[in-house]
């Protein structure tokens, strides 16, 4: 059996943690019996370079015709100054839209071997176990009106009906096989797309009556992920809000380079690390791969439906942490051996 996975590396530590992923998905592959054929395609500002435009044509077909697309990351300061349209982040915003991939998963699991590695104390973090579901390709990144000129700037958050549905049930669906519980944050209390949405989560918790709703301000869950992340099952959010509050949910964990997502609700889904391109820390060989290695992971069991193949990389990668082994940005409370990007791929792979 021969899966084919479109691989978008990027931009700055992209093609770093893409080359780890799949290192740990060829090895894991050799023991389950199947077997990956990669197509590289180009986005973002590796794209821009050579075609001119930072999502060309052929990548959205190419990732139409495979199983899945695994992804790295796209950005840098040398693409900054050029105009919208001709961004990296345009092109990947372009990308999710025409793939049609509305819901994004973000996962946020704190490892009992790194609950000394986070910012906030062991005991309000051991045990977090908590997904953010996102709305990609709706809300304020894509409203229109939208512009500038020399002294405005517009964006505008429109949220229809039959968006809010659909990554609703998505929302409840997921809650469905973890511990029963929505909390769909809103900012119902100022803007009217919330209360939209809010109206409109509560028609459809109807059809799931197991699963227990609540809903929150946005600005208190900024507070309460911090104060009692516990509390949370599933966070059924809108783009920006789930974007901002999924960045802040990685530091429970201990580090962006841990948490992992998938881009899911159309026919192909992208799987990709939850960070961007860190171009502080490219080249150097220092980048944690463990987010993009477990977006494999997710991609195995939500794309291919190869369960017992992800749970052999989430095996993996406990049992690396749990040996001592930590990259740069979990090294400061309780590395035993500090590994580099690459050692740390092989390790898991082994
Ligand atoms: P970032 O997520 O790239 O980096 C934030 C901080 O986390 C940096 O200090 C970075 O070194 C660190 N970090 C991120 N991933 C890491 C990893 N795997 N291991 C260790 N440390 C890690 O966000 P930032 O700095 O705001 O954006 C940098 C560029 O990435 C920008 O051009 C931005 O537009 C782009 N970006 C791209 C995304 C994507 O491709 N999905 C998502 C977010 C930002
Ligand atoms: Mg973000």
């Amino acid at each position: 059996k021969s899966y084919k996975i479109a691989l978008i590396k990027g931009d700055g530590i992209g093609p770093e943690i893409i080359d780890e992923a799949v290192k740990v998905l060829d090895a894991v592959a050799s023991y389950s019996g199947f077997h990956f054929n990669y197509e590289e395609l180009l986005m973002g500002g590796a794209a821009y370079d050579i075609t001119g435009d930072p999502l060309p044509q052929e990548t959205v077909s190419g990732s139409l015709n495979s199983d899945a697309v695994l992804f790295g990351a796209i950005g840098g300061e040398k693409w900054d100054t050029l105009p919208r349209e001709k961004r990296p982040e345009s092109g990947l915003l372009r990308f999710r839209k025409e793939l049609g991939v509305y819901a994004n998963l973000r996962p946020a699991v704190v490892y009992d071997e790194l609950a000394n590695a986070s910012s906030l104390k062991p005991e309000i973090v051991r045990g977090v176990d908590l997904m953010v579901v996102r709305e990609l390709i709706g809300g304020i990144y894509f409203g229109e009106p939208k512009g500038r000129d020399e002294n405005k700037g517009w964006n505008t958050m429109v949220y229809s009906r039959d968006e809010i549905i659909r990554i609703a049930h998505q929302a409840f669906k997921i809650a469905m096989t973890r511990s029963k519980r929505v909390c769909s944050i809103d900012k119902a209390n100022v803007l009217d797309v919330s209360q939209l949405w809010r109206e409109t989560v509560e028609e459809v918790a109807k059809e799931y009556p197991e699963v227990e709703l609540s809903h929150m301000y946005v600005d208190n869950a900024a507070m309460q992920l911090i104060r009692d992340p516990k509390q949370f099952d599933v966070m059924l959010t809108g783009n920006i809000f789930g974007d901002i509050l999924s960045d802040e949910a990685s530091m429970l964990s201990g580090s962006i380079g841990l948490l992992p997502s998938a881009s899911v609700g159309a026919k192909i889904g992208v799987y990709e690390p939850i960070h961007g391109s860190a171009p502080d820390i490219a080249g150097q060989g220092i980048a944690n791969p463990i987010a993009t290695i477990s977006s494999a992971s997710m991609m195995l069991r939500y794309a291919l439906n190869e369960n017992a193949a992800a749970d052999k990389i989430d095996a993996a990668i406990k049992r690396a942490l749990a040996e001592g082994y930590r990259t740069q940005d979990l090294a400061q409370f309780d590395a035993k051996e500090i590994c580099s990007t690459s050692e740390m791929g092989s390790i898991i792979a082994n």
